[in-house]
C-alpha cells in the first residue's frame, strides 16, 4: 500500500518526512520520494527500493524547507522506477497519491490536447496537470482543487503543495485513508496515525469525498459538495504500535474500511492498469498446460475458493475440484501431475490446509498458494505464490483478506483464460477494466454503513438466520452466515437459493430472517421466485440487490439494500462489504468481543 505524509511546520522537514515514511514501511512499497518548498524553490528527491536509498540521496543532495510532502509508492500504473516515483511535479506544484485514478487515460488525452506534456505513465501525473491547468486558467490553489476533484474517478488519497505558497497544503480523500494531524503552529497529513505519531496524537480522519486546506495555524475541511464540515478531532494511541485501529473501535471495522485500498494494491500485482491487460509476468504458471485445479482451503478462504471455481470454469473453461481442507485428503481424489493444486489461506499456517498441500506435493502436483503472509509456511512450501496484499489482518473474522483473495482469484481466472485462449483480447481488456473498478465500487458500498447498522439492530434480536444466493452469490451466502455466527454467536446457515424448497423452507416463519444476496444478474429472476415462497410464509426478507433488482422485485421485504449496478464479475467482491458490515454491527449490538470472538483463533494451526 502507498504511504502519504505531509508537514507544514517550523523545522527542516525533509528528515522528518523520511522518518514518518519509515513508520509506514509495513504497508509495502517499491520506491519513495519527498519534495519541499524553500524560498520559492520547489524541489524533490526520489529513489527506487527501500527508504535507505532515499535517505542516502538526501545526505548527498539535501533538501531545505519547512513545508514538504513524502510518499512511499506501491506501483499500480507504471514500473517501480525513479521516473514514476512520487512526488510528481509541474512547474507550479508537487503531488503525491495513493490509490487508482480510473479515468486517467481520458483525462490525459484531454490534457495533452491542451498542450500539457507528460513525462511518466502514471495516473498520478494526470492529477498534477489537471490542477496545474486550473491554476493556469487563473484560479487560486483552493479553487483549482475544488474544480479538479470532481473530474477524478476512482479510489484515491492525494496531497498537493504549490510553488509560491509556503503556508499551504491541500489534501483529498476518496477511499484510501488520510488523516490530518494538529500541531502547535504546525499541521500534518498522514495515511494513518502511525505516520504522525512522532509529531502529534491529535488527529481528524478525512471521510470519503472530503478535502482539506491546511496552513500552519488552520485546517479547513470540505465535503464533496464543497460545504465546510467539521470532522471529529481525537487522540490516537500515543504509542501507535505497528498495526493500529486508527479511529475505529475494532480492528475488524478498520479492516473492512481498508478494502478499497488493499484491493487496489492486490489487483495492481496482476493487472497492468496502463495497458488494460493482464500482467502474465506476475503469474509463474502456464495455465495452458493445466488440465484441472484441485483446490482446498478452510472457512472464509474456502468460500473464496468456491467463488473462484465459478470464474475459472466460466472464463478459462478450466475444471476446478475444491473441498474443505479437513476433508480434501481423505477423499483420496484421483490427482494427475498435469493438475495444479491450489491453496487459499490468509495466514498461510492453517494446519488442515497445510496438510492438504503436503498431500498434493507427495502426489507430485504443482503447488500454488493464494496467501496473505509471504513468509508463511504455505508460501515457503509452494512452487508458485499468488500474494494477496491485504496487509496485516488482526480481526479474527476475515474481511479484507477475503476480498483480496477474490480479487486475486478473479485475476488468475482471467490470466488462465488468456493463456488458454478461451477469451479474446477484447474480453481481456473488458475484464481488466471491470476489475480495475472494484476499489471505486467498494468505496461506494462502504457508504451503506449506516443502513447496515440500522438493519443489524433488528438482526441482533433474532436467534437464527438464513443467507441465500445463486451462482457466485451462493458461496457469498455461506460466507455471510459464517461472518454472522462467528462474531455475534447467532446461529446462521447459508444455502443455495434453489435448495430452499428441498427442506430448509420448513424453517421459515415470522421469526426467521432471510438475507437474500441477489444482484440483478442471470440468476436474479429464479432467486426472486424462490423468495416468493419465503414471503408467502411470513419470512422476513432482507434483500441485498441493485437498482434494477429493486425495481424488478415484487417481494415484500423487511429491508432492501441497494448497491450500484456493476459488472457481474465483481458482484461477489462488492456484495461482501454489506455482508461484513451486517455481521460487524450485529456483533457490536450483541456486545461480543468482535476482534477476538470466543473459542476462535486467527490462525488454526491444529488439525
Ligand atoms: C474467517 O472469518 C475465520 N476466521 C476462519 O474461517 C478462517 O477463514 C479459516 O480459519 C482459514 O484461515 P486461513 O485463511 O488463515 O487459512
Amino acid at each position: 500500500m502507498c504511504g502519504i505524509v505531509g508537514i507544514i511546520g517550523r523545522e527542516q522537514v525533509a528528515p522528518l518526512l523520511v522518518d514518518a515514511l519509515k513508520r509506514l514501511e509495513y504497508r509495502g512499497y517499491d520506491s519513495a520520494g519527498v519534495a519541499t518548498l524553500n524560498k520559492g524553490v520547489l524541489d524533490r528527491r526520489r529513489a527506487e527500493g527501500k527508504l535507505v536509498n532515499l535517505d542516502n540521496l538526501l545526505k548527498e543532495q539535501p533538501l531545505s524547507g519547512t513545508i514538504g510532502i513524502g510518499h512511499t509508492r506501491w506501483a499500480t500504473h507504471g514500473a517501480p522506477t525513479v521516473r514514476n516515483a512520487h512526488p510528481h511535479t509541474t512547474p507550479r506544484l508537487a503531488v503525491i497519491h495513493n490509490g487508482i485514478i480510473e479515468n486517467f487515460a481520458e483525462l490525459r488525452s484531454m490534457l495533452e490536447k491542451d498542450g500539457y506534456v507528460f513525462e511518466t505513465e502514471t495516473d498520478t501525473e494526470t492529477v498534477a496537470h489537471l490542477v496545474t491547468r486550473a491554476l493556469d486558467r487563473g484560479l487560486s490553489p483552493v479553487e483549482a482543487v475544488r474544480q479538479s476533484l470532481p473530474e477524478l474517478r476512482g479510489a484515491f488519497a492525494i496531497a498537493i503543495m504549490f510553488k509560491g505558497e509556503e503556508d499551504l497544503l491541500i489534501a483529498a480523500r476518496n477511499g484510501p485513508p488520510l488523516a490530518v494531524g494538529y500541531g502547535d503552529g504546525e499541521m500534518y497529513l498522514g495515511s494513518d496515525a502511525i505516520a504522525l505519531a512522532p509529531f502529534t496524537d491529535t488527529l481528524s480522519y478525512l471521510e470519503d469525498g472530503d478535502w482539506a486546506v491546511l496552513t500552519r495555524n488552520s485546517v479547513a475541511i470540505y465535503d464533496e459538495s464543497g460545504m465546510a464540515v467539521k470532522r471529529r478531532i481525537e487522540k490516537s494511541a500515543g504509542t501507535a504500535f505497528l498495526v493500529s485501529k486508527g479511529n475505529r473501535r475494532h480492528f475488524m471495522e478498520k479492516e473492512i474500511h481498508e478494502q478499497p485500498e488493499v484491493i487496489s494494491h492486490t489487483l495492481a500485482n496482476y493487472l497492468d492498469f496502463s495497458k488494460g491487460t493482464i500482467r502474465t509476468d506476475a503469474v509463474p504458471v502456464d495455465f495452458a498446460k493445466i488440465d484441472r485445479i484441485a483446490a482446498s482451503a478452510c472457512g472464509t478462504a474456502y468460500y473464496a475458493g468456491l467463488i473462484g471455481k465459478y470464474w475459472f470454469e466460466q472464463i478459462a473453461r478450466l475444471p476446478v475440484d475444491i473441498d474443505v481442507a479437513s476433508e480434501f485428503r481423505y477423499r483420496e481424489m484421483p490427482l494427475s501431475k498435469d493438475s495444479l493444486a491450489l491453496f487459499v489461506s490468509q495466514s498461510g499456517e492453517t494446519a488442515d490446509t497445510l496438510a492438504s498441500l503436503r498431500y498434493c506435493k507427495q502426489q507430485g502436483l504443482k503447488i500454488g498458494s493464494v496467501v496473505n503472509v509471504k513468509e508463511s509456511t504455505m508460501a515457503r512450501e509452494s512452487d508458485s505464490i499468488f500474494p494477496t496484499l491485504a496487509g496485516p489482518e488482526v480481526g479474527v473474522a476475515s474481511t479484507k483478506a477475503f476480498t483480496c483473495q477474490l480479487a486475486t482469484l478473479a485475476s488468475l481466472a482471467v490470466t488462465a483464460g488468456k493463456m488458454r485462449g478461451t477469451i479474446s483480447a477484447d474480453d481481456e481488456r473488458r475484464l481488466v477494466h471491470e476489475l480495475s473498478e472494484i476499489p471505486r465500487y467498494a468505496t461506494q458500498a462502504l457508504k451503506l454503513e449506516q443502513q447496515m447498522e440500522a438493519i443489524s439492530r433488528d438482526l441482533s434480536q433474532v436467534k437464527h438466520a438464513l443467507y441465500l444466493g445463486r451462482g457466485t452469490s451462493f458461496p457469498l451466502a455461506l460466507e455471510g452466515a459464517l461472518k454472522l455466527k462467528e462474531i455475534s454467536y447467532i446461529h446462521a446457515e447459508g444455502y443455495a437459493a434453489g435448495e430452499l424448497k428441498h427442506g430448509p423452507i420448513a424453517l421459515i416463519d415470522e421469526h426467521m430472517p432471510v438475507i437474500v444476496i441477489a444482484p440483478y444478474d442471470r440468476w436474479f429472476e429464479k432467486t426472486v421466485s424462490n423468495m416468493q415462497e419465503v414471503a408467502a410464509r411470513g419470512g422476513k426478507i432482507i434483500l441485498i440487490t441493485d437498482s434494477r433488482g429493486a425495481a424488478a422485485s415484487t417481494l415484500k421485504t423487511m429491508h432492501t439494500v441497494i448497491l450500484p449496478d456493476m459488472p457481474e464479475i465483481i458482484t461477489p467482491i462488492i456484495y461482501a462489504l454489506p455482508i461484513q458490515m451486517l455481521a460487524y454491527y450485529t456483533a457490536v449490538f450483541m456486545g461480543t468481543d468482535v476482534d477476538q470472538p470466543r473459542n476462535l483463533a486467527k490462525s488454526v494451526t491444529v488439525e
